[in-house]
């Protein structure tokens, strides 16, 4: 299975400064890189046009991703940006369901069941996050609370489909907290949401994919990518930092 690193920007960098950092980034990755490993950087909507210029003209090794992606298809939406127009830009996948949206901006499980659905339709790769809050981890029902989030989440969602998306687990205690998850918790939880989807796809295990964000850095990011059941990582404040990046992606051993 390839692996895949994500580098979420969240809200930080305009244009001009992505340019520079996807540049940097791409000159000091390993030459013969996505051979081996899938780059994916997502920037805010205002820096995606502009750094798929770069990418396309300059024929680089990284994809890009946006972070989210509106539930309607076009209309009267202020403010949103469709799925439709992301395909036209070339983009290649997106984040949906993130815990900063869910908690911060009140998203649901019905609202990222919506958006899955218009970047299925568009054939653009969904990275669908999700992860218990501390509450669930203390008392010992976090597998129940993700249980619940991918079986909402994944609602009417064709069993050929599933093999499609990528599946991010990010605790919500270890975003942001230099709390990283222990190995064991991570093998515990993808393991758990491997045999549930699987039960629900027609599951191909050359396809899947299943990663963990939160605090991944280069000083643990040996350790988790290399597990067999790690397919990739959502990185967050390391993947602003190209040195640090560049540092998690050659963690991995090939
Ligand atoms: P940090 O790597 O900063 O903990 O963020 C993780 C994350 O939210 C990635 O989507």
């Amino acid at each position: 299975m390839k692996k895949i690193i994500i580098g979420n920007w969240k809200l930080n960098l305009d244009h001009l400064q992505g340019i520079q950092l996807l540049q940097k980034i791409n000159y000091s990755l390993p030459k013969d890189v996505e051979e081996n490993i899938d780059i994916v950087l997502a920037p805010s909507h205002t820096s995606l046009r502009s750094l798929q210029t770069v990418i396309s003209t300059d024929k680089l090794k990284i994809k890009l991703s946006s972070q989210d992606v509106s539930m309607y298809k076009e209309g009267a939406y202020t403010g949103e940006v469709s799925s439709t127009q992301l395909e036209k830009l070339d983009i290649s996948y997106s984040i949906i369901g993130h815990s900063e949206r869910r908690t911060l901006l009140n998203e649901n499980d019905e609202i990222i069941n919506q958006k899955l659905k218009r970047l299925l339709e568009q054939r653009i790769t969904p990275i669908f996050c999700f992860g218990e809050p501390i509450e669930n981890r203390e008392n010992n029902t976090y597998l129940e609370f993700i249980q619940e989030q991918l079986n909402e989440g994944l609602k009417g969602i064709r069993k050929d489909n599933m093999n499609e998306i990528i599946f991010a687990y990010e605790p919500i205690w270890a975003i942001g907290t230099g709390q990283v998850a222990t190995i064991e918790n991570i093998i515990e939880v993808l393991d758990f949401t491997k045999n549930l989807i699987s039960s629900k796809s027609f599951y191909n295990q050359e396809k899947s994919r299943f990663i963990y964000g939160g605090s991944v850095s280069p000083d643990n990011s040996e350790e988790i990518l290399n597990l067999n059941i790690v397919d990739g990582a959502l990185v967050g404040g390391a993947s602003l930092d190209s040195d640090k990046f560049v540092k998690i992606v050659n963690s991995i051993k090939l």
